[in-house]
């Protein structure tokens, strides 16, 4: 059976009060139940406390959405990797299109904050994906490719354990147009052939590729039955109890 990732992305979404209901809403409707998939939510880093607070002994996880590289000191507004282990969380979100677009972040950095994360214990989701001009020309592959690889030649293939990439094409991000389940699948496949050049077949196979980018319980079935697709990660549709569940839901029936 597969073990997907199930991973909500709040964005600047939810402070402490509302995370924490929110995060008690998500685990009431898996009382007395059990789950085989990774269920794991990311709030801003202020609501992280909450959340882990309504999480304890549940099985959902908490992620951060972003990283510094430092460990500590004069870094006025930052947060390293040992302050989110200690927070309890066991993923960090990575390269987010939104912070390589709003806040400039460089596919340079974006390996840096990866390989830190990896290497302090946690796990890194990397973000890649197309805007819709990149997407229309034809030219997705490439921006992945180029994306995907600026990582990897950072990392080494111990790190895989550790690394979840997320496709996120930009053009289906927040806007309830999805990828369908075959261009999904299709860009699965590529990245996973990438991760196969650099670190061999058995590493590449084991290696979670997450789909984001309006995915929701109307789609997620399709989505998560591809072959190449282990998991999501969910926006908009992570903020909101049901939905998140419900997708939850569709992973344990797959
Ligand atoms: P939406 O699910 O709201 O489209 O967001 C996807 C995303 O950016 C997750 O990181």
């Amino acid at each position: 059976m597969r073990t997907f990732l199930i991973a909500g992305n709040w964005k600047m979404n939810a402070g402490p009060t509302d995370a924490g209901k929110l995060a008690k809403e998500i685990t009431s409707k898996w009382a007395g139940k059990t789950f085989s998939s990774e269920a794991l939510l990311c709030p801003p880093y202020i609501s992280i406390p909450a959340v882990q607070q309504a999480f304890d002994g549940t099985g959902f996880q908490t992620g951060a959405q972003n990283v510094y590289i430092e460990d500590d000191g004069a870094f006025t507004g930052e947060i390293s990797t040992s302050m989110i282990k200690d927070a309890g969380c066991t993923y960090v979100i990575i390269g987010h299109s939104e912070r390589r677009e709003y806040f400039s972040e460089s596919d340079e950095f974006i390996a840096s904050k990866t390989k830190k994360t990896i290497d302090s214990g946690l796990k890194a989701i990397l973000c890649v994906g197309e805007v819709l001009e990149e997407r229309k020309s034809g030219n997705q592959e490439k921006v992945v490719e180029k994306q995907v690889n600026a990582v990897l030649n950072h990392l080494s293939a111990d790190a895989s354990d550790h690394f979840v990439i997320a496709y996120e094409p930009v053009w289906a991000i927040g806007t309830g147009e999805t990828a369908s389940p075959e261009q999904a699948q299709e860009m699965h496949k590529f990245i996973r052939s990438l991760v196969e050049k650099s670190w061999g077949k058995a590493k590449a196979d084991g290696v979670r590729i997450l789909y984001g980018g309006s995915m929701k319980p109307g789609n997620a079935k399709e989505l998560l039955g591809q072959p190449d697709v282990d998991g999501g990660l969910i926006g908009g549709a992570s903020l909101d109890a049901d939905s998140y569940s419900k997708i939850l839901e569709i992973s344990e029936s797959i």
